[in-house]
């Protein structure tokens, strides 16, 4: 059983939260499900009803979590974090890869400031710890109908799964070895709405800064806490390989190899690094 001060619980975090607009939807509500199919699948549908600015959607389960690529999030009962951010615009703010990195790096420093814990981050939604998985971003962009100012609405949903505790969770054998849980490191048990409250937060600047045209800042930060880059790499993009040198990411946030054919820019896809034994992880 989860101590009481580390269960999720809204007013906690709400009574947390150092943000002016994520976590503080006008007139409206954050939510939190003990059960859901999915926290972007309700954020999304809230965006499509009208649904407020910076709402944050939390369940202590999913029976549906989705990843990316169109695979499952395993998302058991106080086992993770499962949450998701509703942000509105009208004005596009970044592309979807540079969304992703940005994101996981707000969530990677929160989990840093709030635990201690040094997080990695491997191209493009992976956040890794001691050489595993130990969390994911999946953003989704929808397009709205054009507003009384003739723009487009554009409803962003950052939707954050992250591992904290395996209990008694029964993993298939292959994910076993590739997933992490922050309180297998952490020094004392991970306080649930301490680190939403500093998620939003950290989310909130990241995504002012991508506004504001920023977006050298987070690139460079970006490189600081990446795993990925300096190591050779298989990209899997479709049904296609790419092998080669992981030199930089762009100003894009896609991904630059060095090939046997020259150099590729990867906007999307899944790359796994070379191990010392020549295998792939
Ligand atoms: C990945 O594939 O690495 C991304 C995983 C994202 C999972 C989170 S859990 C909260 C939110 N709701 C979902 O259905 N997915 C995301």
């Amino acid at each position: 059983m989860l101590k009481s001060r580390h269960k999720l619980d809204l007013a906690s975090i709400e009574s947390l939260l150092k943000t002016q607009i994520i976590g503080r939807p006008l007139s409206g509500k954050n939510e939190l499900w003990d059960e859901l199919n999915s926290t972007n699948d309700r954020a999304l549908t809230l965006a499509q009803m009208d649904g407020h600015q910076g709402t944050i959607v939390l369940a202590r389960s999913q029976t549906a979590g989705r990843g990316r690529h169109g695979r499952n999030w395993l998302s058991p009962p106080e086992a993770g974090l499962y949450m998701s951010v509703l942000v509105r615009q009208s004005t596009p703010l970044a592309n979807l890869s540079l969304i992703t990195l940005a994101s996981g790096l707000a969530v990677a420093m929160a989990i840093e400031i709030t635990s201690g814990l040094k997080i990695g981050l491997k191209w493009v939604n992976d956040l890794v710890l001691d050489g595993g998985k130990v969390g994911g971003i999946l953003a989704e962009l929808k397009q709205g109908p054009i507003n009384e100012n003739g723009q487009i609405d554009q409803s962003l949903v950052i939707g954050i799964g992250l591992n904290i505790n395996k209990n008694k969770v029964d993993l298939p054998a292959e994910l076993e070895q590739k997933v992490r849980w922050l309180e297998d490191k952490a020094i004392s048990a991970v306080d649930r709405n301490l680190l939403v409250s500093q998620i939003a937060f950290e989310l909130e600047q990241i995504l002012a800064l991508l506004n504001s045209g920023q977006s050298t800042f987070i690139l460079d930060t970006w490189r600081q806490y990446s795993v990925t880059l300096g190591e050779t790499i298989r990209a899997t993009v479709g049904e296609k390989n790419i092998d080669g040198l992981a030199l930089d990411i762009d100003d894009s946030g896609a991904l630059l190899v060095q090939t046997a054919n020259g150099m590729q820019q990867l906007h999307a896809g899944e790359i796994s690094i070379r191990k010392s034994d020549g295998t792939y992880c």
